[in-house]
């Protein structure tokens, strides 16, 4: 294999279309550092039949190790680095106090197999991140078991089967009433847990209308899951009405707190009137997350459903803490030992830093960021739940596509040009050329006017000139792609040249 220049390696880190090298073609035979005079060869510690003469191991030095994914970290976007307002994803600053107590020794090196004994300090973070949570979202109990939004919808929906299954309802609640609003992970959750899926259309008001609701109703309804603020950022209105009408007809009220930013501190799900519900700690409570990594999704219940939460949980005694994973009618574990316990301690973090009326403040700035920008892009995009929002609002590339061929996919693209991170698109499905903007409560009023300036100049270029917004984006590493053939063809393997 021929090696990269290395000068091209160094120029061509940041300039548009450069590549950078794999780890194998920037390597070469005795350069990886041997820190043992008496080293073995790596190989010697990998079983046979998992190593291939076509694909060597890199052979590379710690240097080049370092600069190569250094390099490589420098190609993302991220919320170190730039605005990011990516809609129902809260990409808010993570405090580095969060990391500091996450990496605490006594946190960071426990052993997950560590006895109670010797975890006091572990399992009282636990159970006050637990009660605290309880108190701000209004809920009896909640796990901090599952490791996700998604994976904490699956465990709420198991909790109300068994539930059902209790009453001797099992076999005849079967359907799950899910708003077109709701995030694609909750009718997947509910069908992966053999429920039905009842989609309901939004009003014109972008809500869920109780009339509608009503009609569906009915013996077979087990549950129904609902976003408020919605994933349009608007506050459901008529969620007392809504959950009133769910329980008469026996069933239970499931809330999506992946959009808590917007009202924590402010008003609380438990007073709406829901039996289940999850959050995002990844989002509200400021834990790096995206791109697939480690998230951390409790999930609360009311009184009735407490016996049903995932097992352990902790148990104060005292002033002694246990793991408890004596309890019958638990659906079990969700995730081994005590799931993302880092995330836990990052959570507890910055709930300990804001206090009470700091949280408060958190959601009152978020949806004043939100209401800001969204005043100032009506000037020039369509903006069409028009009133005042939550956290985050939606925007439509509708009538700009009609008038010049440049779609909300073509403004995002645009935006990194600028510098900023895309807006969530075409999501919620039923807004068109829909662009989903969630500045959160972090940012600058700096930040908000620039980000407003660069969209606005994007689309008066549009109307000018839209081949340069459609060749967008020019200025980054990786330039447009054909994301048809990306998803369908992908070419993810490494071949030695020939
Ligand atoms: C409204 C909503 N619900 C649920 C989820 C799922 O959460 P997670 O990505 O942690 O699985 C998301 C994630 O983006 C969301 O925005």
């Amino acid at each position: 294999m021929s090696a990269p220049d290395a000068a091209d390696v160094v120029r061509g880190r940041f300039e548009p279309g450069a590549t950078e090298p794999l780890i194998f073609e920037l390597g070469h035979p005795g350069r990886a550092n041997t820190y043992f005079p008496n080293a073995r060869a790596l190989e010697e510690f990998l079983p046979a039949q998992t190593l291939r003469p076509d694909l060597p191991l890199p052979d590379n030095s710690e240097l080049d190790v370092i600069r190569h994914y250094t390099r490589l970290s420098q190609r993302n976007f991220s919320i170190d680095t730039g605005f990011y307002p990516l809609g129902s994803c809260t990409m808010k600053y993570n405090p580095r106090v969060n990391d500091a107590m996450a990496n605490l020794p006594g946190f960071r090196d426990l052993h997950p197999f560590a006895p109670d004994e010797l975890a006091q300090g572990a399992l009282a973070l636990m159970y006050d991140l637990e009660r605290y949570l309880a108190a701000i979202f209004g809920m009896a109990q909640f796990s901090l078991n599952p490791a996700a939004g998604a994976h904490a919808e699956l465990a709420a929906l198991l909790i109300a089967k068994a539930y059902f299954a209790k009453k001797g309802e099992g076999a005849a609640r079967t359907t799950v009433i899910v708003p077109d609003t709701a995030h694609g992970t909750n009718p997947a959750s509910a069908a992966m847990v053999g429920y039905k899926v009842v989609s309901l259309q939004s009003d014109a008001r972008g809500r869920v209308g109780v009339d509608a609701i009503k009609a569906v109703l009915g013996p077979d309804t087990a549950v129904c899951m609902m976003t408020n603020p919605n994933t349009l950022g608007l506050f459901e209105d008529h969620i007392l009405e809504i959950a009133r009408a769910v329980h008469a007809a026996g069933g239970l009220m499931y809330y999506d707190g992946a959009n808590a930013n917007a009202l924590m501190g402010n008003a609380r799900p438990g007073d709406m009137g829901f039996d289940l519900m999850h959050l995002n700690t990844h989002k509200t409570f400021s834990i790096p997350h995206g791109g697939g990594g480690a998230g951390h999704g409790p999930v609360g219940v009311a009184a009735h459903l407490v016996d049903f939460l995932p097992t352990p949980v902790v148990r104060k005694t005292g002033d002694r803490y246990a793991l408890d994973f004596d309890r019958p009618e638990s659906i079990g574990p969700m995730r081994s030992f005590w799931s993302n316990f880092a995330h836990a301690v990052r959570g507890f973090t910055y709930i300990l830093a804001n206090g009470g009326d700091g949280l408060t403040k958190v959601s009152q700035l978020a949806v004043l960021n939100a209401n800001y920008v969204r005043v100032k892009v009506r000037e020039f995009l369509d903006t069409p739940y028009d009133e005042i929002c939550r956290h985050e609002f939606v925007a439509s590339a509708q009538e700009l596509k009609r008038e010049t061929g440049v779609r909300a996919l073509d403004l995002a693209k645009a935006l990194l040009d600028h510098g900023f991170h895309a807006p969530t698109m075409y999501f919620p499905l039923l807004v068109p050329e829909c662009l989903m903007i969630e500045p959160t409560e972090t940012e600058s009023k700096e930040t908000l006017d620039a980000f407003v300036a660069a969209l606005r100049s994007i689309v008066e270029q549009a109307k000018r000139d839209p081949q340069a917004v459609l060749a967008a984006p020019t200025t980054t590493v990786v330039g447009r792609v054909d994301e048809t053939r990306a998803a369908r063809e992908p070419d993810l393997r490494w071949k030695a040249p020939a």
